[in-house]
């Protein structure tokens, strides 16, 4: 049986750090209430000339070096982004460009916080059917540059980055064991951003439509609900118990939300990874930097059960489990 394992992991964040002493300064809010309510103390923001590819460029570079790989033996490309150098090309061919995969498949995901889980999902399956033997997938997120900086409500809440995995086909029993992912267009008004798409494609006076527009606290909420059905569900599906995960990797969109999913998993103390403190809510960058993070300081062994989850605008949720 083939299966996609993870070979190679990899991030890429800008220089500068904001901390909420920083947004204290721009907004009426203070490091208390963004600790307290979020547990986000500083996030990365990219420059006014940087651009989500000179991140999510070098995040796949350092991937392919740790799995072995040269750019030219991937055929798959996947940028799970909603915040691309660009409406069209896909800043996915720029990536397979830079990385030198001459003959590749390559196209952006639109899933939000979801992306990297649903890109997770399609490479797997890709890979599982023979159509592609290695592939490059990379959650990057620019969302800094699409937030009101007058409105503490969400400016407080994002940070910029990239992350990304190297894979490829094993016929060993271990790589991604199972993947689940779902939407519901019916609650699309949580969190969008109106502007830029057909419906409004160039800013008449108003720049509100520009910025993201999100009802947090009914967000929390279904958050919660869904991160935890979509764990259950995809952990037993592969035959597995919450005593069986070494590591449970979500998504970082608020400490609050993952304590109170942690905790109905069962998760033991010190086995959620939480990095939310120093970058912020990177979308569909979060679960490959904290991945990446915990294997270059060499927490995960092999054998070991990663359970991934997430949720974003759309809505969309998913959850996957790798064995190392
Ligand atoms: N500083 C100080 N006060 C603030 C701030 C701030 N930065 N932001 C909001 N407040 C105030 C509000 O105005 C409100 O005041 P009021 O009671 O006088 O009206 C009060 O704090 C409480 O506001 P709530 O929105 O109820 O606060 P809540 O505890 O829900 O926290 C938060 C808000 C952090 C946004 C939380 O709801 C959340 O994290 N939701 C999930 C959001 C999310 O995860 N989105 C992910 C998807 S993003 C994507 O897909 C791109």
């Amino acid at each position: 049986m083939i299966r996609a394992r993870i070979a190679g992991t990899g991030m890429a964040v800008p220089d500068r750090v904001m901390t909420n002493a920083d947004i204290e300064k721009i907004v009426d809010t203070s490091d208390d209430w963004i600790m307290e309510r979020t547990g986000i103390r500083e996030r990365r923001i990219a420059s006014d000339d940087e651009a989500l590819s000179d991140f999510a460029v070098p995040a796949a570079q350092r991937a392919l070096e740790m799995a072995g790989l040269d750019g030219s033996e991937v055929q798959l490309v996947i940028c799970a982004t909603v915040t691309g150098d660009m409406s069209f090309p896909a800043t996915a061919t720029g990536i397979q460009h830079r990385i030198g995969a001459r003959r590749a498949t390559a196209f952006d995901l639109g899933a939000a916080c979801t992306g990297f889980i649903y890109a997770l999902q399609i490479a797997d399956q890709m890979i599982r059917a023979g159509t592609v033997r290695n592939a490059v997938i990379v959650g990057g997120e620019l969302l800094s540059k699409f937030v009101d900086w007058t409105d503490r409500r969400t400016c407080v809440l994002f940070g910029d980055g990239a992350g990304a995995v190297a894979l490829t086909a094993t016929e060993e029993d271990r790589g991604v064991l199972g993947v689940a992912t779902y939407s519901d267009g019916a609650l699309g008004d949580l969190i969008y951003r109106p502007g830029g798409g057909s419906r409004l494609p160039i800013l008449n006076g108003d720049r509100t439509a520009h910025f993201i527009q999100m009802r947090g606290n009914e967000t929390f909420k279904i958050a919660v609900r869904s991160l935890t059905e979509v764990s259950d569900e995809v952990l037993s599906t592969c035959g597995l118990r919450h005593a069986d995960v070494d590591w449970f990797i979500p998504h970082q969109a608020n400490r609050r939300i993952i304590d109170a999913v942690g905790k109905r998993l069962d998760v033991p103390e010190g086995h959620t990874y939480v990095n939310i403190e120093r970058f912020g809510n990177t979308s569909a960058a979060s679960i490959p930097i904290a991945l990446d993070e915990l294997v270059r300081n060499g927490k995960v062994a092999e054998g070991n059960h990663l359970l991934f989850s997430a949720f974003g605008s759309g809505l969309t949720w998913g959850a996957g489990v790798v064995r190392w």
